[in-house]
């Protein structure tokens, strides 16, 4: 949640940082500001709403400097509004803070200050580290940011600018990410490499714990044991074309075109179709795998749903027991997890704080954890014992896309992997799968040319307030990802079931042209989904199925069906999502909704 990006060196610190905030705006744009340092004064700007009100302002009312802090923000503690925007500045307006995540002690640090003297004009628990900062400043910034850390709790990503030292810029990060920028006479910070990619592509990223301070040729930074440290330099191989929208109107729509292609390469990186082998050996070894009695997968959102069907790929093709757990339940449940426990944690972003916190949980109790997760260098990627990197390229969009088919497609490589180490597939087995799911890029692309049916369809949902996605069995598992895309971009309530549980209570709640979206690809239960069709139907339901052109029954019973080529019924799922991911687009541009950034929402979620 929250963007910070912070510029020091000879440039225009406020174009640096604008642009990259924009980059940004998908972890939170519900206000944004800005801080510049010119001459000896630091002058904040900042204004509630969307990004695109401060850049007005500021065009009107230009502010210019070579160090500066600015951050968008996803509202925690207080409501969204001026006064609460970031930056933060200390009453004699000499330090100024941005800050990423919770400081769980704010209540109890501002009480001291207050005590103190110190007025507070905001709700924020981020003004108390301004006030702290402030209060703690004996003439040295690194020690005060050393003392300043051990009285804070919680997740932080901090970037301070104080204009007693105006050749600095502070920064520190708990729990939430925050990177450095190395560049020739300029530096940054960051929370995400979008923000930087038009400047260098060159970037330490920070441990837990680290702080430093940084100037337009130096880098100085300190780990959790105050030691002075060199982190690693990482080169970034996103472009900046990839993590802009290249020519589509939004992300989201770029990101959904964008499948064929990146699922393309994932094949390309792990399977050898010269031999049929898969190469994850670096991740798991025959030995290793001997001695795991379960497997856990757990995730958040869209993930946790790509892990349900990840589940259903493992325990079928493997045959290994799996149980897939949504990571801010799991951590309170007392799980059943030991030594003998593979704990596989899915994440686009590698940073949300509940399935950070999972991990951290199943290291404790002896487990081995592997990361599925979109960003090298993430907090999830550098915890796990393992790490599959989905190398779907930057996900901007809020509504997760192509993160998510790149995360079903790596568990269905690692379930026959799995197999092939647990000698339970034959090689004529593997040989049909690997065949089937090489064709699944160009279906996908066979799935985007068309799209008059889908827009269509979502004709019809921009009237309704209320719908249902059904399925059974892996059906069931793509009903609830394409219902929750509806509701993320559409803000229509839709509920998903499995098909066979509507009976049971929900069915009462249909009446004359509600939408049932329902899932029909997994051949044994075909019969059974046409019934529950016609027991929609018979009630008024307005059906849109998802099948292929064989289940002439399905498509009979239907109002309107949306067509997905045929493959083995195990990948379906790798097809049958899209048409409801453009459903969910469409809807939400009838709707005039901004798709990449619905209400509420942040693309990586950093809080508890
Ligand atoms: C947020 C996003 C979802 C995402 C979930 C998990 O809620 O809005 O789209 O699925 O976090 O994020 P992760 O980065 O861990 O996959």
């Amino acid at each position: 949640m929250c963007g910070i990006v912070g510029y020091i060196g000879e440039g225009d610190a406020k174009e640096v940082i604008l642009e990259g905030l924009e980059k940004l705006e998908y972890r939170g744009y519900d206000s944004a500001g800005i801080a510049i340092l010119k001459d000896d004064v630091i002058q904040i700007v900042k204004k509630s709403g969307k990004l695109s009100i401060l850049n007005d302002y500021l065009e009107k009312n230009p502010i210019s400097g070579n160090l500066g802090i600015g951050h968008t923000r996803w509202a925690t503690h207080g409501a969204p509004t001026e006064s609460n925007s970031h930056p933060h500045y200390s009453e004699d307006r000499k330090v100024v803070v941005v800050h990423n995540g919770i400081i769980e002690n704010y209540q109890q640090l501002k009480k001291g200050l207050i005590e103190k003297g110190y007025k507070f004009e905001s709700e924020t628990d981020t003004e108390v580290i301004a006030h702290l900062y402030h209060s703690l400043y004996k003439g040295n910034s690194i020690e005060a940011l050393k003392n300043l850390i051990q009285l804070i709790r919680g997740s932080y990503a901090l970037g301070i600018i104080h204009s007693d030292n105006k050749d600095e810029l502070l920064c520190c990060r708990n729990e939430s990410p925050l990177i450095i920028g190395i560049g020739e006479n300029e530096n940054f910070i960051a929370s995400d490499v979008p923000a930087l990619l038009k400047y260098t592509k060159k970037v330490h990223f920070l441990e837990n714990g680290d702080y430093g301070k940084i100037t337009k040729s130096n880098i100085e930074l300190y780990d959790i044991n105050n030691n002075l440290v060199e982190r690693e330099v990482n080169t970034i191989e996103w472009t900046l074309e990839q993590a802009t929208k290249g020519g589509y109107e939004h992300f989201m729509i770029k990101e959904i075109h964008e499948q064929p292609e990146t699922l393309r390469q994932t094949l390309e990186r792990v399977v050898n179709y010269h031999d049929y082998s898969i190469n994850f050996e670096e991740i798991i070894k025959k030995d290793e795998l001997e001695k795991i009695e379960n497997i856990h997968i757990i995730a958040c959102g869209t993930a946790y749903h790509a892990g349900l069907q990840g589940e259903y790929m493992i325990e079928k093709i493997a045959k290994l027991p799996v149980a897939t757990e949504i990571a801010s339940e799991f951590r309170y449940s007392n799980p059943f997890v030991d030594k003998k426990s593979l704990c596989i944690f899915v994440s686009q972003s590698g940073e949300t704080l509940d399935t950070i916190l999972a991990m951290k949980e199943c290291k404790k109790r002896g487990a081995m954890t592997l990361a599925i997760t979109n960003v090298v260098g993430s907090t999830i990627s550098r915890d796990a014992d393992k790490v599959i990197y989905t190398m779907a390229g930057p996900e901007i969009g809020v509504a997760s896309t192509k993160a998510y088919t790149n995360q079903v497609l790596n568990f269905f490589l690692l379930a026959i992997y799995f197999a092939e180490l647990k000698e339970c597939i034959s090689s004529d087995e593997k040989k049909l799968l690997l065949e089937e799911v090489k064709k699944i890029p160009q279906q996908i692309e066979v799935l985007l040319e068309d799209l008059e049916l889908i827009k269509e369809t979502s004709e019809y949902f921009k009237n309704v307030t209320n719908g249902f996605y059904i399925g059974r069995g892996l059906d069931y598992k793509v009903a609830l990802e394409g219902s929750l895309k509806m509701k993320e971009v559409s803000y229509i309530h839709t509920e998903s079931l499995p098909a066979g549980e509507l009976k049971h209570g929900t069915i009462a709640l249909i009446e004359e042209g509600l939408p049932t979206v329902v899932l029909c690809t997994q051949t044994e239960l075909l019969e059974k989904s046409v019934s529950n069709i016609r027991e929609l139907k018979s009630r008024g339901s307005y059906i849109i199925s998802v099948t292929n052109e064989e289940n002439t029954e399905v498509i009979a019973n239907s109002d309107v069906t949306l067509l997905i080529p045929k493959t083995i019924d195990i990948l379906s799922g790798l097809l049958s999502v899209i048409p409801l991911q453009l459903l969910a687009y469409y809807t939400s541009l009838n709707k005039g909704i901004d798709v990449d950034k619905p209400r509420n929402l942040a693309k990586s979620v950093t809080v508890e």
